[in-house]
């Protein structure tokens, strides 16, 4: 069971790759071009696969025999020899990728994916230049991948529909969700979401319509409680007797009286910021942020572990 992948710069997304492909079963090589980086990395993901152990989330599997799985190469070209894929992890920036990505590409073999964790950055453009620029793509996680499983992949204008479609198997077998898309675009899918929620939640405070706290409470106690096992389509296709379309009968008239108030942009740096800043820091002093971190992931790995068991009991 697994492949063989290759984990290019083993910083905070890069470790937690490795961990999502060695708990899955398979080979990992860490590569940074900070020579301690994988050491250290590998030093990390030996505490992260305690704590994922305790809460069930190792698939059966002690630390150690996930930890054996992940070993540091030496070299670029050590990392990347006969792997099955490729997941780079580079900083965001478009210059570090194209150097990086014209390079890698001569060393992994014809049949290696090479996906880029690029929040950000489309992959048209680092990838256009080179030979093997089919095999090529983005695989976007929202960090970190091993708790939470939604992973976009985003193909470049040559990037092969049978790239995207090796991707997408290789994302289930290692527990991920794989959300292919049809072409590249900026903020691909999952941050013109959140960017949506976002401009309306500073909208509403910049405007005075409610504080910080009633935000997140709507989110947290209201409609992310629905959203965390079903999606916004599925919500509204029962919401209504009839299904989506009854919904859109139903409902269409009412949100469409509220989109001509939400086309000013909100300001995010301006005073609502100071707002908001002043409202968190009030809820967790900066000097405690490490430790609030540290709660939400426990939070998260609680709530996989019960979105597994609740799909085993209640299916899904
Ligand atoms: N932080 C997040 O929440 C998040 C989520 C999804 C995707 N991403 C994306 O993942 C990528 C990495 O982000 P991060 O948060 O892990 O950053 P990071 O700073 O934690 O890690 C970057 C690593 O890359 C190494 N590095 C620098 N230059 C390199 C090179 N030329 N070749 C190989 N390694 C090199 C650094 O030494 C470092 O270890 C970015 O493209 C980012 O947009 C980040």
């Amino acid at each position: 069971m697994g492949g063989t992948a290759a984990i290019v710069g083993s910083g905070l997304v890069g470790r937690a790759w490795a961990i999502a492909f060695a708990r899955a079963g398979w080979s990992v090589r860490l590569w940074d071009a900070e020579p301690q980086a994988p050491a250290r990395a590998r030093a990390i993901i030996a505490d992260l696969f305690a704590d994922l152990a305790d809460n069930d989330l190792l698939n059966g599997q002690s630390p150690d025999e996930a930890l054996a799985r992940i070993s540091a190469s030496a070299t670029l070209a050590e990392a990347l020899d006969g792997v099955d894929w490729v997941q780079e992890n580079a900083p965001e920036d478009v210059e570090v990728k194209r150097r990086l990505w014209a390079e890698m590409d001569p060393l992994a073999a014809p049949s290696t994916v090479l996906a880029s964790s690029t929040s950000g950055i489309v992959p048209s453009r680092f990838t256009e230049a080179l030979a093997g620029r089919a095999r090529c793509l983005t695989a976007h996680p929202i960090n970190p991948p091993y708790l939470v499983p939604a992973v976009e992949l985003v193909p470049a204008p040559w990037t092969a529909p049978q790239t995207v479609a090796r991707a997408g198997e290789v994302m289930q077998q290692i527990d991920q969700v794989p959300i292919p898309m049809q072409r590249e675009i900026d903020g691909f899918v999952v941050n013109r979401l959140q960017g949506a929620l976002l401009e309306e939640a500073f909208r509403l405070v910049e405007d005075g319509i409610c504080g910080v706290e009633e935000v997140d409470a709507a989110l947290r106690d209201g409609l992310a409680l629905r959203w965390s096992f079903i999606g916004p389509f599925e919500t509204i296709d029962l919401n209504a007797p009839g299904g989506v379309r009854d919904y859109v009968e139903r409902y269409n008239g009412l949100y469409a009286s509220l989109f001509a108030s939400m086309q000013r942009r909100a300001d995010w740096t301006g005073v609502v910021l100071d707002e908001i800043e002043a409202a968190r820091r009030g809820q967790v002093p900066k000097d405690k942020l490490d430790d609030r971190q540290r709660w939400r992931d426990r939070r998260l790995m609680a709530l996989r572990r019960h979105k597994k068991d609740a799909a085993r009991s209640l299916g899904d």
